[in-house]
């Protein structure tokens, strides 16, 4: 499942409770955090690093824009550009430089970008599409995807196969105009499960205003979360996200989403 949404509306918290929650239904979890700006993730995961960018794996950025590029003038596809060695990605198979484990959550990054003037993002969109397109689920495992703020990962592709989007709406005007943009790119790539996820709700009178608004533009509402005193405190310190209401709502979420299973190691 991919969870999006506008920047700042609590994609990562999301992303991270959801984790936690699916681990505690038994699941093994891979979170992919496919935003290349924002870095704070693994905090929020509890880790005390981010591991190892996929991208490197891959030859770096440079490479990738390479191949891009060569794939570009030799009128060749760049859908079929073969960026992984393999055809299909296991988790156990990540090599463990690039992938961090703890308490049952394993941790994958595709890359950020780090320097100015570095050029744009389309090999990190490249690397997360390919990636996410070859990466074969076992039953008991389930893999959660932070994307990066806004809808171009739709334009790259990113989505091509993933089976769940949840959106993020905070309360805001930009916030329920793009949750309508990525629910319509949503549909058109073909998934069929997208919910919106509404988050920093402050009264039941603003969460019955927002729903009218999602039932007006059509999107449907699969939760919600409210302010959470403890997520705002863990995200200005910088410390693990848990404890706290949210966990509870997130829960709810997750009951619609996965049936619960026998913990596994
Ligand atoms: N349920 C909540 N209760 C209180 N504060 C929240 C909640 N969810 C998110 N926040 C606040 O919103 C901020 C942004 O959250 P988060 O980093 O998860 O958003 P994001 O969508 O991943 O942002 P970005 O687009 O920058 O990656 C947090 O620093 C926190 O202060
Ligand atoms: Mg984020």
């Amino acid at each position: 499942m991919s969870v999006c949404g506008k920047g700042g509306s609590g994609k990562s918290a999301l992303v991270t409770l959801l984790a936690k929650g699916a681990r505690e239904r038994g699941y093994r979890v891979l979170v992919v955090d496919s935003d290349e700006s924002n870095s704070g993730l693994f905090r929020m995961l509890g880790f005390n690093r981010a591991p190892n960018p996929l991208m490197e794996l891959v030859g770096g950025k440079r490479s990738v824009q390479q191949k891009m590029l060569a794939k570009f003038s030799s009128g060749e596809s760049e859908h079929q550009m073969e960026l992984l060695a393999q055809g299909e990605i296991l988790v156990e198979n990540i090599p463990r430089q690039y992938i961090l484990e703890q308490d049952g959550i394993r941790l994958v990054s595709v890359g950020k970008i780090l320097q100015s003037l570095e050029g744009c993002a389309c090999p990190m969109g490249v690397v997360s599409r390919e990636f996410l397109k070859k990466l074969r689920l076992k039953e008991n495992e389930v893999a959660i995807v932070d994307m990066e703020a806004g809808v171009e990962h739709f334009g790259r592709g990113v989505e091509t196969s993933v089976d769940s989007v949840l959106i993020v709406v905070e309360p805001s005007f930009e916030s329920l105009a793009l949750a309508e943009k990525v629910n319509s790119l949503a549909a058109g790539v073909g998934i069929s499960n997208v919910w919106a996820v509404l988050n920093k709700i402050t009264s039941e009178e603003l969460a019955a205003k927002l729903k009218d608004k999602l039932r007006k533009r059509d999107i449907a509402l699969i939760g919600a979360i409210h302010h959470d005193p403890q997520i705002f405190e863990a995200c200005l310190e910088g410390s693990p996200l848990g404890g706290g209401n949210a966990v509870g709502e997130v829960g709810k979420i997750l009951d619609l989403l996965l049936p619960r299973r026998e913990l596994c190691a």
